[in-house]
């Protein structure tokens, strides 16, 4: 009871630093500061896509549903714009199954602050053990300054053939009590489902959180870097989503990995973006992103779709840090991790070597090689 307590008087701490100054925090540990930029309204984007939707709903009245939606026309035309029409109706339902619900996961008191939510395949134990004795392990117990109420979870879709797994999965849900999985058979092109059912869940199963720190499985996230970046940031309470920004958006291919049809997104371009493998999403959007998504063709590039097109449409702002990474194969060195919220490309080894790393943080000598070694992390040069 006197931990909890405890706690609550931390969690208040953390926002009233939030709301007045978080100065005192101490990022001399780290090698730079946070850099980062933010990008205003961008809708200026939508101007570039060719309006063809004034002759097909010539007499439009808002329909019931997106009024009830409570869009603003700017979005009804934004839609327009993008898809040549606008739909009345849900036509891609975010509704599948929850074989495992994890509702407990959130059912703890206080409510926490921040969701760890983590998207992984069933078949990937070992990958999630690693980050349960990494960083996903009680953050409250990291030192530093990482006091935020906190809890993990892992959204897994389901094997096509799925037989046993769901037997393994089972001991491991009762054991760890941290997973959600959803019916969904696991494939590239669901990933966006996978995101909006665990939107969903987040929604209905965790509603007092008020941030998700998405993040992919083999993504080593910092949390006491993280923890600094959410109190130092004055927008993070305001309906931004925060990540590593491709400011152009770059063009939607028609074929190869990441194909997507004419008719799931007719236009040439993405709006701008954030790379999916990490970044911070502001639980008051979600209900937007989910009426809004059932309310559009599905699209299957996760990232581009979610913090591009929908964040666009539904005017959520967008902040660029580069200490999230973008691309699977970034490099760097020691001592640049340390001003990194998160790193991906990373297996199990270099996951436990990169959790040594941060335990050293502030201690460390970024020349001195024993806490790395590229054989272990194949991401560090020197
Ligand atoms: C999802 O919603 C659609 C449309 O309302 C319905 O037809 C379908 O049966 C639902 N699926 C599930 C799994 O509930
Ligand atoms: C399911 O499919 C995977 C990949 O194709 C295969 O490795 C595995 O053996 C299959 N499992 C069962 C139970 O058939
Ligand atoms: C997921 O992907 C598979 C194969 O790509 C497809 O058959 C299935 O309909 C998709 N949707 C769901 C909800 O599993
Ligand atoms: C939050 O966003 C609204 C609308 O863009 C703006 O008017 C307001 O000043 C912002 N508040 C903060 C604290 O940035
Ligand atoms: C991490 O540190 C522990 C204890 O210092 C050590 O036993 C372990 O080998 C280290 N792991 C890696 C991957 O560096
Ligand atoms: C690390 O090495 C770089 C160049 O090799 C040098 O400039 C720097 O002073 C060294 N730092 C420490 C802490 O020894």
């Amino acid at each position: 009871m006197r931990r909890k307590c405890m706690l609550l008087v931390l969690v208040g701490a953390v926002v009233v630093i939030t709301v007045f100054n978080a100065e005192f925090i101490d990022v001399n540990r780290f090698t730079q500061p946070i850099r980062e930029v933010v990008l205003k309204k961008d809708l200026g984007f939508l101007s570039s896509f060719p309006d063809v939707s004034t002759t097909e709903h010539s007499s439009a009245k808002p329909s019931p549903s997106v009024t009830q939606l409570g869009l603003a026309k700017l979005r009804t035309d934004s839609i327009k714009k993008i898809y040549g029409r606008s739909w009345d109706e849900v036509i891609t339902p975010y509704n599948q199954t929850y074989l495992i619900d994890g509702r407990d996961i959130c059912n703890v008191s206080p409510p926490p602050f921040l969701l760890l939510f983590v998207l992984s395949l069933p078949k990937n134990t070992g990958e999630r053990q690693a980050i349960r004795q990494t960083w996903g392990s009680n953050a409250n117990e990291n030192g530093a300054s990482f006091i935020i109420s906190t809890k993990l979870m892992f959204m897994l879709g389901r094997m096509a053939n799925e037989t046993l797994s769901g037997k393994v999965l089972q001991k491991e849900t009762t054991k760890y009590k941290d997973i959600v999985q959803a019916d969904i058979v696991e494939s590239r092109h669901n990933l966006t489902n996978k995101m909006m059912n665990g939107l969903r869940w987040v929604k209905t199963y965790c509603p007092k959180v008020k941030y998700i720190l998405k993040a992919d499985e083999d993504t080593f996230i910092n949390v006491a870097r993280f923890s600094d970046y959410l109190m130092k940031n004055p927008n993070i309470n305001n309906k931004t989503i925060h990540g590593y920004l491709y400011p152009r958006g770059g063009m939607v291919q028609r074929e190869g990995r990441y194909a997507v049809r004419n008719e799931e997104l007719p236009s040439a371009q993405y709006p701008p973006y954030l790379s999916g493998t990490s970044y911070i999403l502001p639980f008051d959007v979600i209900s937007d992103m989910l009426d809004l998504a059932e309310r559009l063709p599905y699209c299957p590039i996760d990232d581009a779709f979610m913090t591009g097109v929908l964040r666009a449409i539904l005017d959520v702002k967008i902040q660029h840090s580069q200490d999230f990474t973008h691309m699977l194969d970034m490099k760097m060195s020691p001592c640049r991790f340390h001003t990194h919220i998160a790193v991906t490309n990373i297996d199990i080894n270099c996951m436990h070597a990169l959790w040594n790393l941060t335990k050293h943080a502030g201690s460390i000598d970024c020349n001195q090689s024993s806490f790395y070694d590229k054989k272990i992390c194949s991401i560090f040069i020197f």
